[in-house]
């Protein structure tokens, strides 16, 4: 175990590029289960620790013994999302998601819904079919139904992911989505309020991407979403928690600070509690293409990310975007495919053969570095 000062000391070397190998994988081989598990090791702090899971996870044994094992929370990768949970007008699929919700009660553990409001992952018929006259009866009736299904049993439930948009140049930096064009700004205060009469105990959560970082174009975003979730409260929407995505990149230059902790002071002084809701890390633009130095070098972007995002007692879960690099959605992605074919990403936790990686005792450590809630 190292000291507070030590691992604060680290965390600005490997800022700095340097110190890269250190204290990530402090005692690689310490016990990592029961009280060495990441839930474990969270709840100590008052935190939890969770991870996005598809559907076709939990038909493997290897994947769901770690998963009760290390967390406490998870979140469906795509089951609850519009298109894949109302695959037609009139009918649901709720197969996937139910699973999951019936392996967390299984297994004691909460689920976060995600999501209701977004402007991908649509079902096919929504373009031909949602007009300007009936978008916000497609809308409340979506969310009073997949709410009341799952009704006292999500922690908290993303209503609106990714609304903003600042390039899309609109002074309110309101993304030009599907939902926005058919509805107005409305969209958001309508989806608040209902999801609140579906499922009153869940906390209701505004989630974004790309304002986790000190550069300019986080800073914009940054700011854009403080203004929104000042509105929305300011207009009383039923509004409990901000998620910061936490989509991050090494080998970028990508650092932490101030402008992350101004986030998420600002959340909460608007009385909102924050997570952390999709952690990983984007090796594709690290240089090195040794496995092990990419790892560490992985590692010390969570140790950086974390070791300010976990700050302030707001924070109250943090998810990584999956749990082993067997199934990421980053080697899906367009720019994984163009730039790095032939090196898989190893963007978390536990590697492809499920053994915990420099992420998990980078992450486990962060966590142990946390205040207590
Ligand atoms: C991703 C899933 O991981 C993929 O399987 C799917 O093809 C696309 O969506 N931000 C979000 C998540 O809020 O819903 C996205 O999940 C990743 C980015």
């Amino acid at each position: 175990m190292i000291t507070r000062r030590e691992y604060l000391k680290q965390t600005a070397l490997a800022g700095c590029g340097l110190a890269l190998t250190r204290a990530t994988a402090a005692e690689p081989n310490a016990q990592i289960e029961g009280r060495g598990s990441l839930k474990a090791h969270a709840h100590k702090r008052g935190l939890l620790a969770g991870c996005a899971v598809s559907a076709a996870n939990l038909h493997e044994d290897a994947f769901t013994r770690v998963l009760a094992e290390q967390y406490d929370l998870v979140v469906a990768e795509n089951a609850m999302k519009f298109g894949p949970i109302q695959p037609k007008p009139d009918s649901y699929f709720f197969d996937d998601a139910d699973a999951l919700v019936a392996f967390a009660e299984r297994h004691k553990m909460k689920v976060r819904g995600h999501n209701f409001v977004w402007h991908e992952q649509l079902p096919a018929w929504f373009a031909g079919t949602a007009t300007k006259e009936n978008a916000r009866k497609i809308l409340t009736d979506h969310i009073m139904t997949v709410a009341s299904r799952y009704k006292g049993k999500i922690q908290s439930w993303d209503v609106v992911n990714e609304a903003i948009n600042v390039s899309d140049g609109r002074s309110d930096s309101l993304r030009k989505s599907p939902w926005l064009e058919l509805m107005g700004p409305e969209y958001l205060a309508v989806a608040y309020r209902t999801a609140r009469q579906a499922d009153p105990k869940a906390k209701l959560t505004y989630n974004e991407y790309g304002i986790e970082n000190e550069s300019e174009d986080d800073a914009r975003k940054r700011a854009a979403t403080l203004e929104l979730l000042k509105r929305l409260k300011a207009a009383g929407v039923p509004l409990d928690a901000l998620g910061i995505q936490s989509h991050i990149s090494a080998g970028k230059g990508q650092t932490f600070g101030k402008g992350l902790r101004e986030l998420i002071d600002g959340a909460q002084s608007l009385g909102l509690e924050v997570y952390l809701t999709e952690l990983d890390v984007n090796d594709d633009a690290v240089e090195n293409n040794d496995i092990a130095a990419c790892d560490q070098i992985v590692a010390g972007m969570y140790r950086d990310y974390l070791s300010v995002a976990l700050e302030n007692k707001a924070v109250k879960a943090v998810l990584t975007w999956g749990m082993t690099d067997a199934h990421t959605w980053l080697n899906g992605i367009k720019s994984h495919k163009e730039k790095q074919p032939n090196r898989p990403q190893r963007p978390l936790p536990f590697d492809a053969e499920y053994k915990p990686a420099p992420a998990f005792f980078a992450l486990r450590d962060a966590l142990d570095h946390a205040p207590r809630r």
